[in-house]
């Protein structure tokens, strides 16, 4: 029978909300209380984004990541915006990703999981509640789902209704989505010739013999009699971090097939360094849904916490179902990450292990911009390669954040982009992404290092 997705009884406390008891960080300061319940109440009846069954495989395919047999990118902005959800920006970011992934194919001859920040990424933690500019104190930005960019008490007070909004754009991206993935836009045979356009480009020619041997391979395939036409569908999840609760639990539903409740806003679900505290509300909600879920994990992670974290999400050790997304630093990694591997694999409950490489590398630019460097993001990415290497773990996967547009946010690469660069096309609202050229860039290097 298939599946069917249902809210609980309106009225009723959902079996999933006991985060309400918890204390729950970074969450807006709504003005009006009632507004948020009419809102969570449309939300309630509105149908899922994300599929139980889709839900599964992508656990599964998780779980396949976990144990050396598929390979996991994330990629995607810091901080979607309703203004960027066009059909321009997502088909360049979506081509990015599709890029990215036959690279990454090639170098770990495994299946490339692909995932994407995207279609839900509109809210963010923030350092500070506060902003002030000339000498004006207003609350500070927290994304599109909460409150809006523009420097105005009004733009910057909290609506609920934009959690409206949030649904209807993460529901149009995901059938974007959907479009070009299933209606021939993912074909191995485009996204290749994309690809040798990127290293024909003169600044890339160090990248010349994997593009050479990528294209031998396909011109292979060709004559061998591949079935291209069964490669023109690829399946892209969407992923974003669980931060506003009554929304997450809002779009949580029961799947009639097995009884248990998934949160239906995205695939992939994700709690971030600033709320993850084994006694958050965060941590609690995302251990009551069924989705495959992810945790970041920063330098400062204690081996206590983290078998907590273990426990407390994943107490069964099925597997696909944890991952941690470690985000330590270049100068760090090092030394921090050895040790929680080892815990964990002592532990013996399965961990899926993804390296984000841009959040512990952010830095201010001579110019005045966050950026954050090309050269310092790699050399984090060799970090967790090396330390799954010494301790005998699996590197499962990498979680950037980029761009299909050419922005000018994250210096160094091939181009050579600099400090001074950064004033011509520095976009991002939050954080600085990899452009169109970084990300391909990164997937050719972290190909090389899988192989
Ligand atoms: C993010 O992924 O955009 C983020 C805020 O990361 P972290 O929670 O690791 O700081
Ligand atoms: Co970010």
């Amino acid at each position: 029978m298939p599946e069917q997705l249902s809210a609980p009884d309106a009225g009723s406390t959902p079996p999933w909300d006991t985060w309400r008891d918890r204390e729950a960080l970074q969450q807006p300061t709504y003005p009006d209380a009632d507004a948020v319940t009419d809102v969570t109440s449309t939300l309630r009846r509105q149908p899922p984004l994300v599929f139980a069954g889709e839900v599964d495989d992508l656990r599964a395919w998780m779980g396949a990541a976990g144990r050396g047999e598929a390979f996991v990118l994330t990629g995607g902005d810091c901080a979607e915006t309703f203004a960027e959800a066009t059909a321009d920006h997502l088909r360049l970011k979506i081509q990015t990703l599709l890029q990215m992934a036959v690279v990454l194919t090639y170098g770990a001859s495994l299946p490339v999981v692909k995932i994407g920040r995207i279609a839900g990424q509109y809210a963010k933690p923030r350092s500070q509640n506060m902003e002030t500019r000339d000498g004006v104190t207003l609350p500070s930005y927290r994304g599109d789902a909460v409150n809006s960019f523009e420097f105005t008490a009004d733009a910057r007070t909290p609506d609920p209704k934009r959690l409206l909004d949030l649904y209807h754009h993460a529901s149009s991206t995901l059938n974007l989505i959907r479009a070009f993935t299933k209606g021939g836009y993912a074909d191995l045979r485009l996204v290749h010739h994309w690809n040798r356009g990127f290293t024909q480009n003169p600044a890339y020619s160090k990248y010349e013999s994997l593009a050479a041997e990528i294209h031998r391979a396909v011109k292979f395939m060709e004559a061998a009699g591949a079935d291209f036409e069964a490669m023109r569908e690829v399946d892209l999840f969407s992923s974003h971090e669980a931060l506003l609760l009554e929304y997450e639990s809002a779009m949580t539903r029961i799947d009639s097939r097995t009884g248990e409740p998934y949160d239906t806003s995205g695939h992939f679900l994700w709690v971030g360094e600033r709320t993850r505290d084994l006694e958050s509300a965060h941590i609690e909600l995302l251990a009551r849904v069924r989705n495959p879920i992810g945790v970041k994990l920063g330098p400062t992670t204690s081996v206590s916490q983290m078998l907590g974290l273990m426990e407390k999400l994943n107490p069964d050790g099925e597997e696909g179902r944890l991952t941690f997304i470690t985000r330590m630093g270049a100068d760090k990694i090092r030394d921090a990450l050895p040790p929680l591997l080892q815990a964990a694999a002592s532990d013996g409950r399965p961990v899926t292990w993804t390296t984000d490489p841009m959040h512990g590398n952010t830095i201010t630019s001579s110019t005045g911009y966050k950026t954050r460097r090309f050269e310092t993001i790699m050399n984090e990415v060799r970090g967790f390669f090396e330390a799954h290497e010494q301790v005998g773990t699996v590197p499962g996967g990498i979680h950037v954040e980029l761009t299909g547009d050419d922005v000018t946010e994250v210096i160094g690469g091939s181009e050579k982009l600099d400090d001074e660069s950064l004033a011509d096309r520095y976009e991002t609202l939050v954080d600085p992404r990899l452009n169109h050229q970084q990300s391909l860039e990164m997937a050719f290097q972290v190909a090389e290092l899988l192989r």
